[in-house]
């Protein structure tokens, strides 16, 4: 592991100067966005020379992604992009090539590519609706837009939670995450009362 917060309990991601990345090493993997724990990298952290490769589950289009920047890029679509049982996964094309003629046919993503993604019956109600959601992005202005709307939630969310002392936020300030807004309550009590809430 080349960077951890474990001794923090997540409450922020890792800072570059933290970072100890092997040399030569075959990829850097991170998660862009902590979900339990409402973390969010807000930027790629530097890897050296090695492809990068992320968990984007929980924030994959919820604002601009530089891409260029990436070597693979994996997201379930159940958080963000449609109903689970769909991964959407984006590979640089010479990491294709680096796919081990040992692996398990099905297990190779040069299996999927060179097949357009249907080498198997693909689960076609699942990328249906993740199109429908991707025109739903592309309504409200791409990436640019969504990521707007996501930043304004958000601030209205941690505002909030600044400003009443009542709620306390979980994760530092720079760390937090616009996907994930955590916070506790002054007691477990009222935490039970909060959760169990109805209407
Ligand atoms: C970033 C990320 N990746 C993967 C997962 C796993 O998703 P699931 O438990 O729905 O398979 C989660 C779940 O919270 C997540 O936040």
């Amino acid at each position: 592991v080349a960077g951890t917060t474990e001794a923090e309990q997540f409450v922020r991601v890792p800072r570059q100067e933290e970072l100890s990345l092997t040399p030569g090493a075959a990829y850097v993997h991170f998660t862009s966005n902590n979900t339990i724990f409402g973390t969010q990298w807000a930027g790629e952290p530097d890897r050296g020379d090695a492809p990068l490769v992320a968990d984007t589950s929980s924030d994959m289009f919820s604002r601009p992604i530089d891409i260029a920047k990436y070597g693979l890029i994996y997201a379930g679509a159940q958080k963000n992009l449609g109903p689970s049982g769909v991964t959407l996964v984006i590979i640089r094309e010479d990491l294709l090539a680096r796919s081990q003629k040992s692996m398990h046919t099905m297990l190779s993503y040069a299996t999927h590519a060179s097949s357009q993604s249907m080498y198997n019956t693909p689960p076609c109600f699942g990328i249906y609706l993740m199109g429908l959601v991707m025109q739903w992005a592309l309504a409200q202005g791409g990436l640019e837009g969504v990521g707007r709307v996501n930043a304004r939630k958000a601030a209205t969310l941690y505002a909030e939670i600044d400003r009443t002392g009542f709620y306390r936020g979980t994760a530092q300030k720079d760390s937090r995450s616009q996907m994930n807004i955590t916070f506790r309550l002054p007691s477990e009590a009222l935490e039970a009362t909060f959760a169990h809430a109805r209407r």
